[in-house]
């Protein structure tokens, strides 16, 4: 293997990446970048990167959502603070089902570019670059709002420092107040058969929580330092790389524009430069798995991904995050976790049930069905089980508004319905209900059994 430099990724194919028609101000734009503090430090990813350890491990469980792509407008202190609400509440529910505890990580601060399967696209015969997500280019159809300007990346890094200096604050201050349960908005309940048994677990952590505060003689938002870690696609590389760092007394680069960097299911090809640059950083990665890749190419791709991403085996390091979608989970799992098997080294397992499961209705408007997201994950749960593996953790795409973007969960959301609320603009995310709803039952099939 060649050697890895920050810039090594740059003789290798990069796909999805914007075209930036003014080089100076592209090479300007990164070096100022280059200069400017680091969003995360190296000691919260190494700790991050032992959780996720102890997660492959089965000893916790990675919570990981947030939003499809951010958007610079949503930076705003209520999304900010209903997304770390639900995000807490799931968690709350996961710990109390599973027994483990849980980590929490946002699609936050940095989740602002998007790949496209189409890098132009055409309307009434103009055509003009495709919207790369906010740190890139603009939504409007127009040329100038489209046309990929590199200082954006600078306007994504504020952004992101923005909304991580609030979250920090949140967290300091006591925000841990909604572990109380009069703060839970459990109106959609009454629509759930399971209505009583979602009460009762509310009441039950409640009363859990009273119990350690009795016990401690603490109160509970002095006692439980929450811990909020962020992550998002790894996919624009002059930023990535203009974030990654050495950094004193600790060997090796870090990417310091998050804790936890992915590799999208597009992007993920071995000789392709998302692969090269995130070979050579120390942060935990993890890499989305999809059903383009045959059963019968997994365990070739598989074992070279491997042994050029975690090389040394070591803890916490590599994450798989499967997105087969509830139709076709079945088929490609199992293969997928005999491969890893077959590498001799510990990879954690965590389910996207989102991705795979977008459909169109009749109004061509993009969409989730509640029904297969849970369905993904049942299905997950399960095969990890029969194939005495772990499914560690879960990737929703979620917000903690009362947006109308998927269908189904207690209301029973319609296709109709989705007129009313629809805000994303990219991909549809569970709204506050729905991600609740679905914490509370994939918590039951995820419980310890009892003996
Ligand atoms: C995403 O997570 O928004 C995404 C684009 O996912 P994938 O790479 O799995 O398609
Ligand atoms: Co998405």
């Amino acid at each position: 293997m060649t050697e890895w430099t920050s810039d090594s990724w740059r003789a290798r194919p990069a796909r999805h990446q914007p075209e930036y028609p003014d080089e100076a101000a592209l090479s300007e734009a990164t070096m100022e970048l280059a200069a400017m503090p680091p969003l995360v430090t190296s000691w919260e990813i190494e700790a991050l990167k032992q959780q996720l350890a102890d997660a492959a491990a089965g000893r916790r469980f990675l919570l990981q959502g947030g939003d499809c792509a951010e958007s610079f407008a949503e930076c705003t202190s209520s999304v900010i603070i209903n997304k770390l609400k639900i995000l807490l509440q799931m968690s709350l529910v996961l710990v109390h089902g599973t027994h483990r505890r849980v980590i929490r990580v946002g699609r936050f601060a940095g989740q602002y570019a998007k790949p496209r399967s189409e890098p132009l696209e055409t309307r009434d015969g103009q055509q003009l670059p495709s919207y790369y997500g906010d740190i890139v280019n603009r939504p409007a159809f127009d040329d100038r709002s489209r046309r990929p300007d590199p200082w954006r990346m600078l306007r994504g890094y504020e952004r992101s420092a923005l909304t991580l200096n609030f979250i920090r604050s949140l967290i300091d201050g006591g925000f841990a107040d909604l572990h109380h349960p009069e703060y839970w908005e459990l109106d959609f309940v009454e629509h759930s058969p399971r209505s009583a048994e979602f009460h009762g677990i509310v009441e039950s952590i409640g009363e859990s929580l009273r119990f350690m505060e009795t016990l401690s003689g603490i109160s509970v938002s002095d006692i439980s330092r929450v811990d909020f870690y962020t992550s998002h696609e790894g996919l624009l590389l002059p930023y990535e790389s203009a974030l990654t760092r050495r950094v004193p007394r600790r060997d090796g680069w870090y990417n310091l524009s998050t804790h936890f960097p992915w590799i999208g299911m597009r992007t993920a090809g071995l000789d392709d430069a998302h692969v090269e640059f995130f070979r050579g950083i120390r942060n935990p990665i993890a890499i989305k798995i999809g059903p383009a890749l045959a059963p019968k190419d997994i365990p070739d791709f598989v074992g070279r991904l491997v042994d050029t991403l975690h090389p040394d085996d070591e803890p916490g390091r590599l994450t798989f995050i499967h997105r087969y979608g509830a139709e076709r989970i079945a088929e490609h799992l199992p293969s997928l976790i005999e491969a890893v098997r077959a590498t001799g080294r510990t990879v954690l397992f965590v389910c996207d049930p989102m991705h795979g499961n977008t459909r169109k209705t009749d109004a061509g408007i993009k969409t989730r069905r509640f029904d297969d997201i849970l369905k993904e994950l049942e299905s997950a749960i399960d095969i990890h089980a029969s194939c005495q593996s772990t499914l560690g953790g879960v990737h929703f795409e979620l917000t903690g508004e009362n947006v109308t973007e998927c269908t189904g969960g207690a209301r029973g959301l319609t296709d109709d319905d989705l007129r009313d609320g629809y805000r994303s603009l990219v991909d549809p995310r569970l709204n506050y209900e729905q991600a609740l709803e679905m914490a509370m039952l994939i918590a039951r099939r995820l419980a310890p059994a009892k003996d």
